[in-house]
């Protein structure tokens, strides 16, 4: 199978060495980031506090994410991470309305199902849709689950553990029909997967930069639709998130007019500077093509698995799930360590070995790692 992006590989000095298939978690460090981070620490030796610069690696990065889903920059919040963004939208939300009732699944991942879960003192009912992995019918349990009770639908585009696929159009729409909004956990998607946030009509979406992103964490990027925006007004804030963050009026609280108003403290300037840098190297490349590419990674995974007898957690149709194929494992996490010996980096997750690889990645990364997994856990 050809690579149309080999000319890349020479950007990401580890393939020298190793298969990295890991995006799921942590993708591979590029030449571009590693600049971005040299040329931070060059700033901080050389002018020693550049607030210009470091707001300019802000807007910057925020710039990058908005051209990625189609959104405008100055409609995106800039957080700490995905857990934050979901908190901060949670903090804007009343449960006393007679819409009590936020709706996800058990596919979503923990840490923002436990962000609903903490806004049960103040009225929140979670509802946690069974889903299952491998299965391709959680996006119409997710709609089913949805009624005019509820206030907020929390869907998790890719799913972190199998990797399969909720339609955000669809949740979203069944959302607005019972006059409830939709956060989009993007996470899993965000830079493997095509994000349109006005043709999908998403309300709120949410990604960080360490997955697909080709960055680091400490950093998240939070989408939300203007008009919804100006109706939210948040419990957490700080300066960032005024109209005008140096206007340094301790009396005066008031909300910029967009997504910013989710903004808290001092964004991490030097996680923009490295998601500045490799979200430019996605829209360079679009993730479009990229999301055909990782399919056709799917769809050879799938068939190297069956032929290996390898038991896979995740969809078996390569356009029901992301780039993550997910392998069930005895003891995955001591296999992710002799997979390492291997020169091999995938990532582990309870009872799965998730083998998800980005551009960079060639057909033959894919089969060399599920032979090799098939040969050491036989
Ligand atoms: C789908 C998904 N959502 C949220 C998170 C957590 O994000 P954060 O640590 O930025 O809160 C992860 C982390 O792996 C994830 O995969």
């Amino acid at each position: 199978m050809k690579h149309p992006f080999s000319s890349y590989r020479k950007l990401f000095p580890i393939l020298d060495n190793a298969v990295q298939l890991s995006s799921c978690s942590q993708s591979a460090l590029s030449l571009p980031v590693r600049q971005a981070i040299d040329e931070y620490l060059d700033v901080w030796v050389r002018r020693g506090a550049d607030w210009g610069y470091w707001m300019d690696q802000v807007a910057l990065a925020r710039a990058e994410f908005a051209r990625m889903i189609h959104a405008n920059a100055e409609d995106i919040a800039v957080l700490g991470s995905v857990s934050d963004a979901a908190s901060a939208i949670a903090s804007a939300l009343r449960f006393d309305d007679g819409r009590p009732e936020v709706v996800t699944s058990m596919l979503d991942f923990p840490s923002i199902c436990h962000v609903w879960l903490a806004q049960q003192p103040r009225g929140a009912q979670v509802r946690l849709v069974q889903a299952e992995a491998g299965r391709t019918d959680t996006t119409q349990r997710i709609a089913a689950a949805i009624d005019d009770r509820t206030a907020l639908v929390s869907v998790s585009q890719a799913c972190f553990y199998d990797g399969q696929i909720v339609d955000i159009a669809a949740t979203g729409r069944a959302a607005r029909a019972q006059g409830a909004i939709q956060f989009v956990d993007a996470y899993q998607s965000a830079g493997s997967i095509a994000i349109d946030v006005r043709a999908q009509e998403v309300d709120i979406l949410a990604a960080g930069a360490q997955k697909y992103l080709l960055g680091i964490p400490g950093i998240a990027f939070l989408y939300v639709r203007p008009a919804l925006a100006r109706q939210l007004v948040p419990t957490v804030t700080g300066w960032f998130g005024r109209v005008n963050p140096f206007a340094f009026d301790p009396a005066q609280l008031d909300f910029a007019d967009s997504a910013t108003r989710f903004n808290t403290g001092t964004p991490p300037m030097m996680c923009a500077s490295v998601a500045r840098a490799s979200m430019a190297l996605l829209n360079e490349i679009g993730v479009p093509a990229i999301e055909a590419y990782l399919q056709q990674l799917s769809a050879v995974a799938i068939e190297e698995a069956a032929s290996l007898d390898l038991e896979v957690a995740s969809p078996l149709d390569p356009a029901a799930k992301g780039a993550n194929t997910a392998i069930r494992i005895a003891d995955a996490a001591a296999i992710e360590a002799r997979m390492l010996q291997s020169g091999y980096v995938v990532s582990a997750r309870n009872d799965v070995i998730r083998i998800a690889p980005h551009f960079y990645n060639t057909a033959d990364d894919v089969v060399g790692a599920l032979r090799e997994l098939a040969r050491l856990t036989r």
